[in-house]
This record gives structure tokens, C-alpha cells and sequence, in this order.
């Protein structure tokens, strides 16, 4: 066919009404899509997925919902917990893989969960449930399925000790989309994260909590992130990041501590070691801050990562006020990229932080001369404080002194 003629269906998008779900998948479910979700044991998959499958019955849709993990009973409890009765929503504990196609075909699902394609099997291959000729087996007849009926179909997949999906690698080129739901161990907010997408883009990330209640999403996350803060100790400082498009509040703690033993630590968590390795030699060389006898640990609060070269300043910051033990103005944000010579680079994306930090209530930002040159348009509220490299960025962030206060 010419590709003139093709016709796309936009009807066949579904939102399902968890709109930090809906986000990651570019706006929906795509109907006979295939999507793979992978994440640690006890992240929320299962709950995540119930939810959705709650919401989808819900709109008069019929899920299958196979479970070859938990019982039915374990299911109805957490169903229980959540809320959720949807007669249109079947509970299915199997793991026999032509069982469950003739159960989907039968009650004609537009939906199928099955959690977890490590748990299923094909009879008539002799490898255990979960090897790998198993997992691909069951994905690619399953994908058929799906494609073949048109049936929404959405696969978990464990994940092994280093993070990534268990089982071979060509599952991941079967299926349409893979989202991976991330977490860190102690803290109750969830990440998910589109990896793949056939459907859409993969920058969008979705952020929840997960509650008594299951997972709620959090439609303010610079709010969440930014309400265990009370004052401002030195060292820490506030930047606002880019997920996906929209723009997060995080703070920034460091602890810089003269060293007791030969070498000196640097410890980073939430944000790349070698990157942090990289600026305290531009602290240190550019800014004539001794570092060399510190030792320095730095930490995204909250659990957050933050990878954006737009964070630099602020950890540059961050660290500098830590080891001079000077507070940083608690209502100010810093926002920059910093080149090996010292210098700070423009920032993409800096009116929508900015506006988002004015938002919440903060007056002054720190941010790149060069931006400011660029025409940016600063939102009512904030006052900018251009810098141009370290020593100025430095001289204007500790305490006060934009404020006309002596250090
Ligand atoms: P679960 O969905 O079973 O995780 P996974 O399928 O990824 O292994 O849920 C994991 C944890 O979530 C479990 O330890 C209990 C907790 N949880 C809540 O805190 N609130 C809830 O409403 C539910 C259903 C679970
Ligand atoms: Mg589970």
C-alpha cells in the first residue's frame, strides 16, 4: 500500500484513568498492543495492574486477569483492599499457556494480564516454566494471540539482582512496549518508565505512591519531594529537573568531612559518581575550593535520581556550602551546566522550571548569563541572578548576598 493510503484508527487508543499510567503509554492503552512490565519483587506490578484492570472493567471491558503466582483468594484479598468489584473482570489462576488462550478466546477479554510470563508453560516443551525457551515460547504464541484477536495484552516480567528484565532478551523485542516500575527500598513513592515504545515516546515518567489504598498517583511531585524539607541546612540546595516534561523540584544534599584515612571518599546516591567526580575537580581547580583531604557523599533527598547536566550546578553548590558550612538561601533555586573550564553552560527547558519554582513559592534562581542572553523570559515572582561561571556562581549563591547581606 502506499503510505498515503494507510490510514491510522485514533479510536484505538484506551485511557484507562490513571493518568500518571495513561502518561507513560503517550496518552492510553493501544488496543492489541503488546506491553511488558518489569520491576524488583514487592514493587507494586500486581497492584498497579489490578487497578488498571479495574478501571478497564470498569468501561465495560472485559479483562482476564491470569494469575500463575498468587490464588484467586490472595487476588479477592487485595482486590478487597483496594475497592474493587468489577463483575467484567475474571480472575484466572493458571499457568497452562493453552488453557489461557482457549479462556480469552472463550470470553472474547479485550484485555489480558498475565502476571508473570515466567510462571506460564507451553505444554509439549520439556524446559521448566521460566527457562528461557519457555518464556520466549509463550510470549511470541501469546503475541500472536494478541495481534490475531486484537486483545490488549500485558505481560510482568521478573526482573533479575541487577535490574534488568529476567528471562531472554528477545522478549523484549517481541512485545510492543516495555515499562519498567522502579523504586527505592524504603520509600513509598514508585517510577515507572517507558523503556520501549511502538506507540509513543519514552520520556514520559509516571510517579506514584504507594498507600494504604494501593498506588495513588502524584500529580505534584515537586510538593511530594519537597515536604520533608524544613529549612535549609548547608548543603542543601534545591534545582529544578526535567521528567519527561515536566518539571520536578529535588533537593540536593551534600556532606563534605575532612578525611581520617589516606584516600578520600566520594559517595554519590541518586546521581552518577563519575559525573560527581568530574565537577569536584572543576570545584576544586576553578573554583579554588580545596577538596583533596575531604571526603564527600552526596544525596538526591527523597530517593529521586537526578542525570541531567542542567543539575550541575546545584551539586557544585550543594557541595561548596557543605564545605564552608554556609547555609544557601532556603528561597532560591540553581539551575546550570558546567563546563570543564568553569564555565556555566545554557540549560534547556528553563522557563517551565522556572515556572515551576515560582509556583512553589521561590523568589530568587541562579541560573546560566547565557540563558538570560538567549531572550529567556523570567516569571513573575522570580528574580534571576546570571552567572557566568563558578567563582561568580559561588560569590552569589552563599548566604544572602544577592539579598545585600555580607558573607
Ligand atoms: P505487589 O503488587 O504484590 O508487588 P509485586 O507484584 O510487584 O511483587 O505489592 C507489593 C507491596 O505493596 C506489598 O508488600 C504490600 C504493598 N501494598 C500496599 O502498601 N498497599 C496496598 O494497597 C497494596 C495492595 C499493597
Ligand atoms: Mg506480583
Amino acid at each position: 500500500m502506499s503510505i498515503a493510503e494507510i490510514k491510522s484508527d485514533p479510536s484505538s487508543r484506551v485511557e484507562t484513568g490513571l493518568v500518571e499510567f495513561d502518561r507513560v503509554l503517550s496518552g492510553g492503552l493501544t488496543k492489541g498492543s503488546m506491553i511488558l512490565i518489569g520491576g524488583p519483587p514487592g514493587i507494586g506490578k500486581s497492584t498497579l495492574l489490578l487497578q488498571v484492570a479495574e478501571r478497564l472493567a470498569s468501561q465495560n471491558k472485559k479483562i482476564l486477569y491470569v494469575t500463575g503466582e498468587e490464588s484467586q483468594q490472595q487476588v479477592h484479598l487485595r482486590a478487597g483492599r483496594l475497592g474493587l468489584n468489577s463483575p467484567s473482570l475474571y480472575i484466572y489462576p493458571e499457568i497452562n499457556l493453552e488453557a489461557i488462550e482457549n479462556q480469552a478466546a472463550a470470553l472474547d477479554v479485550d484485555t489480558l494480564i498475565v502476571d508473570s510470563i515466567q510462571t506460564l508453560f507451553k505444554p509439549g516443551l520439556s524446559p521448566a516454566p521460566g527457562s528461557v525457551t519457555q518464556v520466549r515460547e509463550c510470549a511470541s504464541d501469546l503475541f500472536r494471540l494478541c495481534k490475531t484477536r486484537g486483545i490488549t495484552t500485558i505481560l510482568v516480567g521478573h526482573v533479575t539482582k541487577d535490574g534488568s528484565l529476567a528471562g531472554p532478551r528477545v522478549l523484549e523485542h517481541i512485545v510492543d512496549t516495555v515499562l519498567s516500575f522502579e523504586g527505592e527500598g524504603f520509600q513509598s513513592f514508585r517510577l515507572l518508565k517507558a523503556i520501549k515504545n511502538r506507540f509513543g515516546n519514552t520520556h514520559e515518567i509516571g510517579i506514584f505512591e504507594m498507600s494504604e489504598k494501593g498506588l495513588k498517583g502524584i500529580s505534584n511531585p515537586s510538593e511530594f519531594f519537597l515536604s520533608q524539607r524544613s529549612s535549609l541546612a548547608p548543603g542543601a540546595v534545591i534545582v529544578p529537573v526535567m521528567e519527561g516534561s515536566r518539571p520536578v523540584l529535588v533537593e540536593l544534599q551534600a556532606l563534605v568531612t575532612r578525611s581520617a584515612y589516606g584516600i578520600p571518599a566520594r559517595r554519590a546516591s541518586g546521581f552518577d559518581l563519575n559525573r560527581l567526580q568530574v565537577l569536584l575537580a572543576v570545584l576544586e581547580r576553578r573554583g579554588r575550593l580545596p577538596l583533596a583531604g575531604a571526603d564527600v557523599y552526596l544525596n538526591v533527598a527523597g530517593g529521586m535520581s537526578v542525570d541531567e547536566p542542567a543539575a550541575d550546578l546545584g551539586i557544585l553548590i550543594a557541595v561548596a556550602s557543605a564545605a564552608v558550612d554556609r547555609p544557601v538561601d532556603s528561597e532560591t533555586v540553581i539551575i546550570g551546566e558546567i563546563g570543564l573550564a568553569g564555565e556555566i553552560r545554557a540549560v534547556a527547558a528553563i522557563e517551565r522550571r522556572l515556572a515551576e519554582a515560582a509556583r512553589l513559592g521561590f523568589k530568587f534562581a541562579i541560573l546560566p548569563a547565557y540563558n538570560m542572553h538567549k531572550g529567556l523570559n523570567v516569571p513573575e515572582g522570580i528574580t534571576a541572578i546570571e552567572v557566568e561561571n563558578i567563582k561568580e556562581a559561588l560569590k552569589k549563591s552563599l548566604p544572602g548576598d544577592h539579598r545585600g547581606k555580607e558573607i
